[in-house]
This record gives C-alpha cells, structure tokens and sequence, in this order.
C-alpha cells in the first residue's frame, strides 16, 4: 500500500497518519517531522530547513526532494509507505513519479483532506503534541484527560515552534498557492481521493478506512 496524505497545514494529515499507521503497519514519512529531527540534532539539513520553518516558507525542493528519495530507498518501504506533507509542489510531485518507477512502485492512493481554511488557523495554535511519542492533541478538539500531560505515555505537552498565529498565517498562505496545481497533477493521474476533514477524527478515520478496506 503506497499513500500520499495531502491537506493543508492543520488538516489533520498527522492526526490520521497516527491512526492508518497502526492499523496498516505502514512506515509514516512526514518531511515535516525529518526536518524537526534534523534541526533537533543540529546538523546542516536541520540549520538549513529551519531558516525556512520558522518563517512558515517552503524548504527548497531540491533538499527536500533528497531527503525523500534517500529514505524511500530504505529496507522497511518495500512492503508500503505512506507520506505525509510530501509532496508539496508540482516539482515535488514530478520527481516522486520518477523516484517510485526506479523502485518498481506506484501510488494507490493521494487522500486529500479537504479543510476550510477559516478553521486551520485555530487548529494550529490550539495543537499541543507530546514531547516523548509524538502524539497530537488539541486543546479544545481533543484535548488530553490531564491538562499538560499525554495519555498514551504520560510525556509532557509542548506547542510547536511554528504554531504562533504569525507563521500560521504564512503557512497557509503559502500552503494554498501551491495546493491547486498539486491536486490537478494527481485528479488527472486518477489518484485523487477527497475526504471531508471538518469531520471528527474518527469520523475522518473511518472513511479512510472504507478507502484503504479494497487495497491489499
Ligand atoms: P509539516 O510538519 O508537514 O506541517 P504542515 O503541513 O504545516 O501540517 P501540520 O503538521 O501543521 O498539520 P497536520 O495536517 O498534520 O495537522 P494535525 O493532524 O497535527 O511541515 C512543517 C514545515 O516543514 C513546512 O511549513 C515547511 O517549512 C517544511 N516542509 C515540510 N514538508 C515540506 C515539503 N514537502 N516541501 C517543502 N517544505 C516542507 O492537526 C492539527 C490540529 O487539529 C491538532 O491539534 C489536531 O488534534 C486537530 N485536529 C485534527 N483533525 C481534527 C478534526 N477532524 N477535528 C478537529 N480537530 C482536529
Ligand atoms: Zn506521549
């Protein structure tokens, strides 16, 4: 099973890419979440995609385009994957086609999850995630049982340096200009698959579900 999650930021692609990866198995490959590890680590990639993050732009696809064909080419993409945030750009896009003919692979599915942006903004600034799992949450949309505090791991809850209503806003802004194009390059592939993201979690869950029940 090869997926790409696409959705503006906000729209819950991490939210379900949690939820597909422990019911598939699948390995979960967020650019965001390689540039996060890269910048936690300090090395070059990481200095280099943070001077983009923090101002909410895109990092340059050439490095971005790298990352990702190094890790698809890894042991445990072979049985499926599923990327999330990749790609972004039409470039982007163009060169997983070609990335994914050399590994004898093929895309079943792009799930789009289609959000109002009017809503993302306070998705984004309300999202807590916890520092030992990674697991998301909301402070109103789904909030933990203790405040502060993860349920799955009982980690503490930090807010993303890029989650201020400043970078937000530039994200999106930035996020929409390219999302049209991307969403016609795969609709006339014949991948594209739209699910409504305004649902709750496991509402939105569930018809990726339905989705996914017909692919091995
Ligand atoms: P990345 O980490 O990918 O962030 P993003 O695309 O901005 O998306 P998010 O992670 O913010 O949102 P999400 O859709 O995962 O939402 P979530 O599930 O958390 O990228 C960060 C940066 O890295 C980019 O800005 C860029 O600089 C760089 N980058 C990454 N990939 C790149 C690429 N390919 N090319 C170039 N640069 C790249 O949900 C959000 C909140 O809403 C949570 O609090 C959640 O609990 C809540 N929520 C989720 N679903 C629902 C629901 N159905 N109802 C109510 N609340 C919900
Ligand atoms: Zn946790």
């Amino acid at each position: 099973m090869n997926l790409v999650l696409m959705g503006l930021p906000g729209a819950g692609k991490g939210t379900q890419a949690e939820r597909i990866v422990a019911q598939y198995g699948i390995p979960h490959i967020s650019t965001g979440d390689m540039f996060r590890a890269a910048m936690k680590e300090g090395t070059e990639l990481g200095l280099q995609a943070k001077s983009f993050m923090d101002k909410g732009e895109l990092v340059p696809d050439e490095v971005t385009i790298g990352i990702v064909r190094e890790r698809l080419s890894k042991e445990d993409c072979q049985a499926g994957l599923m990327l999330d945030g990749f790609p972004r750009t039409v470039p982007q896009a163009e060169a997983l086609e070609q990335i994914l003919e050399g590994l004898n692979k093929k895309i079943d599915y792009v799930i789009n999850i289609d959000v109002d942006k009017e809503i993302l903004m306070e998705r984004l600034t309300g999202r807590r995630i916890c520092k030992n799992c990674g697991a998301t949450y909301h402070l109103v949309f789904n909030p933990p049982a203790n405040e502060g505090v993860c349920d799955r791991c009982g980690g503490e809850l930090y807010q993303r340096a890029d989650d201020n209503a400043e970078t937000v806003q530039n994200r999106l802004d930035v996020n929409i200009q390219q999302s049209q194009p991307l969403l016609d390059f795969y609709n006339e592939k014949g991948y594209l698959r739209t699910i409504d993201g305004q649902q709750d979690i496991e509402k939105v869950f569930a018809e990726i579900e339905l989705l996914l029940g017909g692919l091995k």
